[in-house]
């Protein structure tokens, strides 16, 4: 691709173009940049190349004559089919990434014309000019800017110019969607952490999590696009139907906190155990269906300093019993092993509020359950779940943890015993840094 500009600022454009990556690219020939000076094509003296507009106004306006000798210059064999000239704007078609594509697909030379003052000579538009281009419905006081915006757009989908294709064609408006959000190192910053998936080298479900991030991220900040975008896969239609489901739920809008729980929460956490008691039933799943784990239990694990609640502002969302005395159970783990011997915390118990269902709060008590095993001293977090507790499942893996084997658990005479084990060494500060 060959881009020659037309302007009266050849200097500046040079040297921004001949930066970076477009620079880079230039001197492996895979593009050409050339800056033409009008002024040098005036024929008189005083190399003008603007005048009073006819029938008075304001400011001056570009001549005819240079705007021509200029392009001559440039193309002394006339116009080929693969060439397009240019000029740029206000009152052209606002550039967007089909036109850049469009431009990169069927030409392999572009005239870029840049205009000043008030403007050009109209004749000269109606005389060589193939299409006008603006870059927004505002005014610059010259097309420079305008043809650096078009010269970078289209080049940077020049093969060869990006180290890869998939640079550009996941970007922003290459298929009418916006791009992801983007993280990269410190693992927290802030107190704000990158989300968990990225972290977990799943590659499909990082695709998918993408997927749902652009479409959500289109909807809410360009409608004017989403509209536009027409959703035919299976995936995407259902990532939609994900996404009008988040929309209904509970937004947590007050500060979120973890304290340990005392005798005055215990309503709270017979409340929240119950309806998790429910829950569990509903889906067919032997787990808490006897009166285990009832109030005796929990005012053990708060006189051990074992049990924590999660708050939503002055609400109580959730809660969890962390211990870091051995669990007996977990020495008959079959079929693997767990991850490491080093002293571990035991998960035992933890749930979230009905009305907290859905709202993101497990993830935010799974960060609690880490951050409390780090004050016991510990780094490795153990846990079991009933087989076809598939939530909870979910919830364990998508926070790092890892199914590392079966269990039989000491449970309630008529209720199944069988269990999945999972656990999770939490990293180092150092190596998080
Ligand atoms: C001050 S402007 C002239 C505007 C013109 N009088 C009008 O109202 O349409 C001077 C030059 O800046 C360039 N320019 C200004 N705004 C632009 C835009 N939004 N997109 C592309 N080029 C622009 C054009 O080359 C134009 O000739």
């Amino acid at each position: 691709m060959r881009i020659d500009i037309m302007t009266l600022f050849p200097d500046t454009v040079n040297a921004v173009l001949h930066e970076s990556i477009l620079g880079r690219a230039a001197k492996k020939g895979l593009i050409e940049i050339n800056c033409v000076q009008i002024r040098d094509f005036t024929d008189n003296r005083q190399k003008q190349v603007d005048d009073y507009p006819y029938g008075g106004g304001w400011g001056c306006v570009m001549m005819a004559q240079p705007l021509k000798a200029c392009l001559e210059s440039i193309l002394p064999d006339g116009k080929g089919p693969r060439t397009r000239v240019i000029y740029m704007s206000p009152q052209g078609r606002t550039f967007d990434q089909e036109t850049a594509r469009r431009l990169k697909n069927d030409y392999d030379r572009l005239i870029l014309v840049c205009g000043h003052y008030e403007g050009i000579d109209e004749r000269f538009i109606e005389e060589c000019v193939d299409e006008e281009i603006s870059i927004g419905d505002y005014v610059l006081t010259g097309g420079e800017i305008a043809a650096m915006a078009v010269t970078d757009a289209v080049c940077r989908l020049v093969p060869g110019v990006l180290s890869d294709e998939q640079c550009y064609t996941g970007e922003s408006h290459w298929e009418g969607l916006l791009e992801y959000p983007q993280y990269t190192r410190p693992e927290v910053w802030e107190n704000r952490e990158v989300p968990e998936v990225l972290l977990q080298g799943d590659h499909e479900k990082i695709r998918k999590w993408r997927r749902k991030k652009q479409l959500e991220r289109t909807m809410a900040k360009r409608p004017d696009l989403f509209s536009r975008f027409d959703p035919v896969s299976e995936e995407d239609l259902s990532l939609l139907r994900e996404i009008e489901k988040d929309s209904r739920r509970m937004k947590l809008t007050l500060p979120l906190s973890y304290r340990p729980a005392d005798a005055e929460d215990i309503p709270d956490i017979l409340e929240i155990a119950e309806y998790a008691r429910k829950d569990l039933k509903n889906h067919r799943v032997d787990q808490w269906q006897g009166p285990y784990p009832g109030r005796d239990i929990f005012e053990k694990d708060i006189e051990r300093g074992e049990c924590f609640i999660v708050k939503h502002g002055d609400e109580t969302a959730g809660f969890f019993t962390l211990s870091v005395k051995e669990e007996e159970d977990y020495s008959g783990i079959t079929d693997g092993k767990w991850s490491s011997d080093e002293p571990c915390c035991v998960l035992h118990r933890s749930a979230v509020a009905e009305k907290y269902r859905g709202t993101g709060i497990s993830a935010f008590l799974m960060k609690c359950i880490e951050q409390q095993c780090a004050l016991f001293g510990r780094r490795n977090i153990r846990t079991d779940t009933h087989r076809k507790n598939k939530a909870m499942q979910n919830l364990l893996r998508e926070s790092g943890f890892s199914f590392r084997g079966n269990l039989t658990v000491s449970s309630e005479e008529g209720h199944d015993p069988s269990r999945q084990a999972f656990d999770k060494l939490l990293k180092q500060q150092e190596e998080k840094r």
